[in-house]
């Protein structure tokens, strides 16, 4: 098994990836370096970590002895500093949002075609023991047709949340509660019912001082038929995620732990005593998956030994860009917009370019 050496450019959320995964999974990775412009938290996670500090991302990806580097920088970043990792021959994680269009998700899809690594946006909510289970039960083929689903998060954020440079600003966030927050569940729902094949959505600013949205609603029509409804708030007094989703035999309840959706125990209900007692089966015997950022990194080993393709894709942070596209350009527009978008819509090139 190879030990992986590992960079985290950017200590907020790089922090807990260390915390959870780099740090916590020995063997399979080692934390070689960080990388942050803010000299006390590259020096307080060094010493805490005991490796190295450095304040200088091209030197960083250019040393011949890493092999993973993991981009925790605020958004407007993401896409050059990806490239740059891939033309630098690392396999390159990347937070959420990836990009702000589609156009930019095509030339990653490129870089990383060209590359010797591969890359790995970051959706962890997919990790952990309830969304585990409902992925084996839908795979197995005994839930049904996915009918419809309903996918909150009600978020609270105070303004000192909002005092860091960069966020609720559409040039640096690149959106706002849908872009930065909602944006896991909805990958998760669609991960979980398929295909989106039309959004329809609303946003205002209605609480926040800043540019970007705070409260948002959509309503989601799915390839298959089944339709979802959509809500996202940043000042919501109760702060909780919640997915529920109804399929034709089982229906699936996430907990409402607003930052680890994927953990279980989901409640997980079907009518017919066997297929409940068959779902409580997988259910138990996903008990132990781990979560969030170590699920995630720990299925990027196993895929990385294996030569297999990462746990999570370009092409699903592609589908979450589309989502963004469509519902940004439908509030914009209050009306239904179609999934997928012609090679040739000029919405390709991103919602920040339309709001220009
Ligand atoms: N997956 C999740 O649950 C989750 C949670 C929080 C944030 N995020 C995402 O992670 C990203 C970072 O968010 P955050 O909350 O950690 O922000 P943050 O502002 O707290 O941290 C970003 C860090 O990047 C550093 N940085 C900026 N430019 C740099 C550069 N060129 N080289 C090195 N360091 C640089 C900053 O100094 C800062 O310390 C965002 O894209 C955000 O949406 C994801």
């Amino acid at each position: 098994m190879k030990t992986y050496r590992v960079a985290v450019i950017g200590l907020g959320v790089g922090r807990g990836h260390i915390e959870e995964a780099w740090a916590s999974l020995p063997g399979k990775f080692e934390l070689a370096v960080v990388c942050d412009l803010d000299r006390e938290r590259r020096e307080s996670v060094a010493e805490t970590y005991g490796c190295e500090a450095s304040d200088d991302f091209d030197a960083v990806i250019a040393r011949d002895d890493i092999d993973i580097v993991d981009i925790c920088t605020p958004p407007a970043l993401h896409v050059a500093q990806v490239k740059a990792v891939l033309a630098a021959g690392k396999h390159a994680i990347c937070e959420k949002p990836l990009a702000a269009s589609l156009d930019e998700v095509g030339e990653l899809e490129r870089a990383e075609e060209e590359a010797r690594g591969v890359l790995m946006p970051v959706f962890q909510y997919r990790f952990g023991s309830g969304a585990m289970a409902a992925r084996r039960i839908i795979d197995e083929g005994i839930a049904g047709k996915p009918l419809v689903a309903t996918a909150e998060t009600h978020w609270f954020r105070d303004a000192a949340y909002f005092d860091n440079p960069w966020r609720g600003t559409l040039k640096a966030e690149l959106g706002g509660t849908m872009t930065t927050h909602a944006i896991h569940i909805h990958d998760m729902m669609c991960w979980l019912m398929g295909p989106v094949s039309g959004v329809f959505g609303r946003m205002a600013t209605r609480v926040h001082a800043i540019e970007t949205e705070d409260t948002a609603s959509a309503s989601v029509a799915f390839a298959s038929g089944a339709m979802g409804s959509i809500s996202a708030c940043t000042a919501s007094q109760d702060e909780f995620s919640r997915l529920f989703m109804a399929f034709e035999h089982v229906s699936f309840e996430t907990t409402r732990a607003p930052y680890a959706v994927g953990r279980g125990p989901w409640t997980i209900t079907a009518r017919d005593p066997d297929l409940q007692a068959r779902c409580d089966e997988i259910a138990a015997e996903c008990a132990e998956v781990p979560e969030r950022f170590a699920g995630q990194m720990t299925a990027f080993h196993e895929a990385l030994e294996a030569g297999a393709p990462p746990p999570v894709g370009v092409g699903d942070a592609r589908d979450a860009i589309a989502f963004l596209t469509a519902f940004y350009r439908s509030a914009a527009t209050r009306s239904e917009v179609a999934l997928p978008l012609a090679q040739d819509d000029p919405a390709r090139a991103g919602w920040l370019a339309a709001a220009e």
